[in-house]
């Protein structure tokens, strides 16, 4: 199988200096907030729905080759019509989630959108459907089959988190999965499941390279971060050569204020405002250490698949995280009826780049490295996330309560689910 990475088209630079500049100053409540220290979840539960679920799906078809149709004629690329899983359309489903929140114990609570009330249920009834092609549904049991003896992991910030989640639960209509080790924040988590020696874990390492986060108690920075943009964190590269699968994503952290290092010595900085270190940015601590990342990579000899996952955009309307923000719809939209923010085209742009230039390295090494870019597939789904619901029955006591909103991560079940059945695809047809 053989995917599009098409540039997007680089829209308006106007105003973008003044937007950045200001979103940039937003960036640290919404840490706060957002980024806090994840909960512990209560143990394991039974898992009455997940079973009727699995047998309420149609019967997967065993083959996973992509089935070609002959309508290629909407895809932009005149006479493409090969299969891009990234492309596509959200079309109405009636089967909805495999899992709910009650036959799976492992959603947190920040993204249990059903358990904190959120009262429309409509954005679970929709199925991703790439153009030219079909993309099965995810099969735990087959999936599980293919990981017998294998170990993953989910490396970067709290959207892996959210990811990692995901899987879990849809994996848990097959095996419970045993948590195995934790870090003391519950922030890099380990699960196994026992019956298919598989090995599945989440690493926290928001920046990927070295970082010295100062944060008091309730998350708030004390002083600038400072990240040593030449040397990866150990925290993942160390697990890196006994994986078999793995996603390496980071993002939105690169926006707060920052002070870079490299060979030890400070570099530049991002908002610092010091009179010694010149202000560089955050894009070019962005380039920087995806080139480490990637390159690091590419040269590794690794045998493993990996993947990197650009970072995903946020649906924040009428306001940002600070001043009110919200994101109330209920339903799918058109794609190109919603345009990514400059900041989150920023990201991807350095993402897409840094990826292109290393994938041609890490295919002369024989390293297996592919790109997983969702931007299509979830800046159509501004209904996904959890907006107010990410805390329990918000309006309970106050129908007009003043509510942070989560326009960021992904309710579960939620539209990320489908990242598992695009990676699925992926490596059936790999292995
Ligand atoms: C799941 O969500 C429903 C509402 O959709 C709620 O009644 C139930 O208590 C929730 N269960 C859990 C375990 O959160
Ligand atoms: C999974 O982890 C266990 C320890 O929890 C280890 O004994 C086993 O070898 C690991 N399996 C794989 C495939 O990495
Ligand atoms: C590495 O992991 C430790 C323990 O979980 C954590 O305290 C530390 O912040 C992590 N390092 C980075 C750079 O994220």
């Amino acid at each position: 199988m053989k995917a599009n990475w098409r540039l997007p088209s680089r829209g308006k630079h106007g105003h973008l200096a003044v937007k950045l500049a200001v979103s940039i100053l937003l960036v640290g409540l919404a840490f706060r907030l957002l980024y806090s220290r994840s909960e512990e979840l209560p143990p394991g539960v039974g898992n009455p729905v997940a079973e009727r679920s699995e047998v309420a799906r149609p019967a997967e078809s065993d083959d996973v080759s992509p089935q070609f149709d002959s309508t290629g004629a909407e895809d932009e690329n005149a006479g493409d019509d090969e299969c891009d899983l990234f492309s596509g359309d959200w079309i109405p489903d009636r089967s909805g989630p495999v899992y709910t929140n009650q036959s799976c114990p492992l959603i947190e609570s920040h993204q249990n959108c059903m358990g904190n009330g959120r009262p429309d249920n409509g954005y679970l009834y929709w199925r991703w459907k790439p153009r030219n092609c079909e993309l099965p549904q995810f099969n735990g049991r087959r999936f599980l089959e293919l990981m017998r003896n294998k170990a993953w992991a989910l490396i970067g910030d709290s959207i892996s988190r959210n990811h990692v989640q995901s899987l879990l639960c849809m994996l848990s209509t097959v095996e419970q999965p045993i948590h195995v080790f934790h870090d003391e924040e519950y922030k890099s988590r380990g699960w196994r499941f026992p019956s298919y020696n598989f090995n599945i874990s989440v690493i926290w390492t928001p920046f990927l390279v070295k970082a010295a986060i100062f944060e008091d108690f309730n998350g708030v920075s004390t002083s600038p971060v400072e990240l040593h943009l030449d040397k990866l964190d150990t925290n993942w590269t160390s697990l890196y050569p006994n994986l078999d699968y793995m996603i390496i994503s980071t993002g939105k952290w690169f926006l707060k204020t920052a002070i870079y290092y490299e060979n030890g010595r400070a570099v530049g900085c991002h908002n610092c405002k010091k009179e010694d270190i010149s202000e560089k940015g955050f894009e070019f601590a962005y380039r920087r250490t995806l080139h480490n990342v990637v390159n690091f990579i590419a040269k590794s000899k690794h045998k493993g698949l990996i993947f990197f996952r650009t970072s995903t955009p946020d649906h924040f309307e009428n306001g940002e995280w600070h001043n009110g923000g919200t994101c109330r719809r209920t339903a799918p939209v058109k794609e190109g009826e919603i345009e990514l923010k400059d900041l989150n085209r920023i990201l991807r742009d350095i993402e897409l780049s840094e990826y292109e230039k290393a994938s041609a390295v890490a295919a002369k090494n024989g390293v297996n490295l592919k790109l997983l870019d969702f931007t299509k597939l979830l800046l159509t789904r501004p209904d996904g996330h959890p907006g107010p619901y990410r805390e329990f029955q918000p309006f309970a006591k106050d129908q007009n309560a003043k509510v942070q909103n989560d326009c960021l991560h992904w309710c579960l079940p939620g539209p990320i689910d489908t990242w598992n059945d695009v990676i699925m695809e992926i490596v059936a047809s790999a292995s």
